[in-house]
């Protein structure tokens, strides 16, 4: 077969830009060790949150110390990734054409599909309206957890922004509850992801 037998294909679009996976795969790093370190936390904390432990075997650190040096570590690269995916997000204008407009409508529509197992997933480049909701409570997730975690680390500092959260204790419940927000969705996504295996592809090579 000749070469001018091959007939050309453009090439396909690039569904997710470079820095829009760089960010992703960094942050999902990052909040693997966040989660991991903050259950070590949370188990060796003195003053528990609630009655029960987590197991030993899914937490990162050892022990409170070194828990917390993972946590303090991973939170710049957690926070500086995260500011460099939300500047690049609104700069280029991503966000605005990713994650909106949201209809109610929509997403009724979409929950019904893909509760009967019929959202489609030809088109990767645009999110459904369940992708863009999930997508966009992620974020803001994220920016809560950040902020929590900020008052509960500087308390006296940034004193303010712990009273914002209903003061100390009330800011270590925020930060919990966000977490599990987190792990929530991360479930969720993961499995997603392994079933629609093309979006997977799609979010480390590109298209
Ligand atoms: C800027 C980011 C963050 C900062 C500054 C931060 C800071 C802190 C601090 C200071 C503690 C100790 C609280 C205590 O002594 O009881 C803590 C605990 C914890 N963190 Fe974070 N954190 C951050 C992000 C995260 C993230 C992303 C996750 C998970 C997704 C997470 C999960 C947890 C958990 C589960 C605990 C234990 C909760 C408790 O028992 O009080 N943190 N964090
Ligand atoms: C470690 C396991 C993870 C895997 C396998 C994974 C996989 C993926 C895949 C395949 C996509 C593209 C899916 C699509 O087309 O809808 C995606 C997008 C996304 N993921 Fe993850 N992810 C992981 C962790 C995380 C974490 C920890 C977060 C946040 C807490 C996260 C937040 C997002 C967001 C916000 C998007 C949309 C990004 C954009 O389009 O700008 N992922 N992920």
């Amino acid at each position: 077969m000749t070469a001018e037998a091959v007939p050309m294909r453009a090439p396909s679009a690039v569904i997710h830009p470079r820095w829009v996976r760089v960010t992703h795969w960094i942050n999902a790093v990052a909040m693997l060790v966040m989660i991991g370190s903050g259950w070590e936390i949370y188990n060796a904390s003195p003053l528990p949150l609630f009655p029960f432990q987590l197991p030993k075997s899914i937490t990162l650190g050892g022990w409170l110390a070194g828990a917390l040096a993972w946590h303090f570590a991973a939170m710049w690269l957690l926070v500086i990734n995260g500011m460099v995916y939300v500047t690049l997000g609104l700069a280029t204008g991503r966000f605005r054409a990713k994650l909106f407009p949201i209809r109610p409508r929509e997403l009724i529509a979409d929950l019904g599909a893909a509760l009967r197992g019929r959202l489609s997933h030809d088109d990767l480049s645009i999110y459904n309206a369940m992708q863009k909701l999930l997508y966009l409570g992620v974020l803001c997730a994220g920016v809560v957890i950040v902020l929590s975690g900020l008052s509960i680390w500087k308390p006296i500092q940034l004193q303010e922004l712990t009273a914002l959260f209903g003061g100390y204790d009330a800011a270590r419940y925020v930060h919990f509850f966000a977490m599990s927000a987190i792990v929530a969705f991360l479930v969720v996504h993961v499995i997603l992801a392994l079933l629609v295996p093309k979006s997977l592809r799609a979010m480390i090579v590109g298209k």
